[in-house]
C-alpha cells in the first residue's frame, strides 16, 4: 500500500474523513507536508481523550491530609541563615538552572503577541515580563558570581515571535550564551463532534500540551542533556506571568538540600478558604495539588492549632527540583485534562470560520501532576505581596493593573 494510501485509511478508520477530502484537493507539496503531519498524530490517543471529555469525571477514593511546610517569616533566623548557605553555595558552584515556561497562548489577558512580551505599565516607562525576569536572574548573578542558565520554553506558535523580541531586546543584557530558547510539544484540537480541526495554513490545528509538557519537552529538545553537561543538579521551573516571581531563592534551594528532597515549592497562603486556587495536600501518601473544586469546603475550611487553614498553601508555579527529579518525570506519561475553547477553523468549503463561543477541545498536562510520583515534597510559604503579582485577565483580579500594584509596592519597600 502506498503511503496516501496507508494515511487515508488510517483517518477513515478514525472517522477522520473531511481530512481525506482535504488531501485530495492539495497540491503535492502540501499533501506531502500533511501526510507528515498526521503520521506524527496517535489517533488512539486523541480518540480516548476526546471520549473522556465525554464522561463525568469520577474522584476516586483518596485519602486527603494536609501536607507540611515551612514560614519563612516563622523560621529561625539560624534556620533561615543554615538554608541560606546551603543554596548559596549550590549556585555559586555553578549548580543551578532556571526554566520559564513561556509557551502558553495567554487567552484570558488577550495580548497579541507572546506573554512574556507584554509590556506592564511600571514606573511610567513600562517592562515586559521578560524583562522583569531577566533583570531578576541578572541581580540573582551579580548577588552570587554566578551564570545562571535560563532555559525558555516557547510552543510552535510563539517560538519564532519570542526569538525575534528577545534578538531584537539583546536579551534585554542576559549573555546569550547562558540562554537556550526551546520549543514543547503539541497536541491535535478537536471539534465537538471529535473531528481534526484545519487551519488556515491548511494543516491540522494543533496546540501546546500544556505546562506539564516541560518535562518531556526538556528532554527531547535536548535541554536535559545540555544541562547535565554543564554540571546542573537543580532546576527551577516558574511561569512567564509573575511580576514578582523570585527564580533563585536560596532559602527554598537550601530547604529542599537540606530536607534531602528531590522537589520542592514555593506557596503563598490563600486569600480566604474559598479561593479558587489549587492547594497543596497529600493524596493517597503522595504530595498533590488538589483543585478548588475537588477539596470538600469543610477540608477548606479547617484550620490547626495556631489558627491556620490546613489546606493554604496554593500552588504559584514556583517550582524546585533536582536533575534527578527532572529525568525521572521527563520519561512518565502525565495525564491530560480537556479545556473548552474558541478555535477558528477552515470547514469544507474553504472559509474561515470564527467562533465566537468555545467550539473545541484542547487537551493540556499540568506541571503539578507530576508531584505524585515522589514520596515528598518541602514547602516554603512566601508571601503574596513579595512573590506573587499574577498576570492572567484582561482586567479585574490576577491583571496588569494588580500586578502593576505589586510590583510597585514591591519595589518602594525594597
Ligand atoms: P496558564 O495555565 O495560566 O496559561 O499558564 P496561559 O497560557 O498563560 O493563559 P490562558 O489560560 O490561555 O489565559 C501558566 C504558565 O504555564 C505556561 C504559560 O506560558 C504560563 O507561564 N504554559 C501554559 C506553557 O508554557 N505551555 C502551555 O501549554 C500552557
Amino acid at each position: 500500500m502506498d503511503k496516501l494510501q496507508n494515511t487515508i485509511e488510517i483517518l477513515r478508520e478514525y472517522n477522520q474523513e473531511h481530512v481525506i477530502d482535504l488531501l485530495e484537493k492539495l497540491d503535492e507539496d502540501k499533501r506531502r507536508e500533511l501526510i507528515k503531519q498526521i503520521d506524527n498524530i496517535d489517533f488512539h490517543q486523541i480518540t480516548e481523550l476526546y471520549n473522556n471529555t465525554k464522561k463525568q469525571i469520577e474522584f476516586k477514593e483518596s485519602k486527603i491530609e494536609p501536607l507540611e511546610y515551612l514560614d519563612k517569616e516563622k523560621i529561625s533566623q539560624e534556620q533561615k541563615n543554615q538554608f541560606d548557605k546551603l543554596g548559596e553555595e549550590i549556585v555559586k558552584e555553578g549548580q543551578y538552572a532556571v526554566v520559564t515556561m513561556a509557551g502558553g497562548q495567554g487567552t484570558r489577558l488577550g495580548h497579541s503577541g507572546p506573554k512574556g512580551t507584554f509590556k506592564l505599565d511600571v514606573y511610567g516607562k513600562g517592562k515586559y515580563l521578560f524583562e522583569i525576569l531577566a533583570e531578576n536572574l541578572k541581580e540573582a548573578n551579580r548577588e552570587y558570581n554566578a551564570r545562571i542558565p535560563w532555559y525558555i520554553m516557547t510552543s510552535k506558535e510563539n517560538n519564532k515571535e519570542t526569538v525575534d523580541f528577545l534578538e531584537k531586546n539583546s536579551y534585554f543584557g542576559y549573555d546569550k550564551n547562558n540562554v537556550v530558547v526551546f520549543t514543547q510539544s503539541e497536541l491535535p484540537i478537536v471539534n465537538e463532534q471529535g473531528k481534526l480541526m484545519i487551519g488556515k495554513d491548511l494543516k491540522i490545528k494543533e496546540a501546546s500540551d500544556g505546562n506539564g509538557g516541560t518535562y518531556s519537552s526538556l528532554r527531547s529538545s535536548g535541554c536535559l542533556a545540555d544541562m547535565k553537561e554543564r554540571g546542573i543538579k537543580w532546576i527551577f521551573i516558574g511561569s512567564v506571568d509573575n511580576a514578582l516571581l523570585k527564580m533563585v531563592d536560596i532559602t527554598l534551594l537550601g530547604m529542599a538540600k537540606y530536607k534531602n528532597v528531590q522537589i520542592a515549592s514555593k506557596s503563598v497562603v490563600k486569600a480566604n478558604p474559598h479561593e479558587k486556587v489549587g492547594v497543596f495536600c497529600k493524596m493517597n501518601g503522595h504530595p498533590k495539588v488538589i483543585e478548588y473544586s475537588e477539596l470538600p469546603i469543610k477540608m477548606a475550611e479547617e484550620v490547626d492549632s495556631e489558627g491556620e487553614l490546613k489546606y493554604g498553601e496554593s500552588h504559584i508555579m514556583c517550582n524546585l527540583y533536582t536533575i534527578e527529579a527532572i529525568e525521572k518525570v521527563s520519561k512518565e506519561p502525565l495525564m491530560y485534562h480537556s479545556a473548552y475553547k474558541k478555535n477558528s477553523y477552515i470547514d469544507e468549503s474553504g472559509k474561515e470560520v470564527i467562533p465566537s463561543e468555545p467550539n473545541s477541545y484542547k487537551f493540556e498536562s499540568f506541571i503539578f501532576d507530576a508531584f505524585e510520583f515522589f514520596d515528598d515534597i518541602a514547602i516554603l510559604r512566601g508571601k503574596r505581596e513579595d512573590d506573587f503579582a499574577p498576570v492572567k485577565n484582561k482586567e479585574g483580579v490576577d491583571s496588569p493593573k494588580t500586578a502593576k500594584e505589586l510590583y510597585e509596592k514591591f519595589w518602594n519597600r525594597s
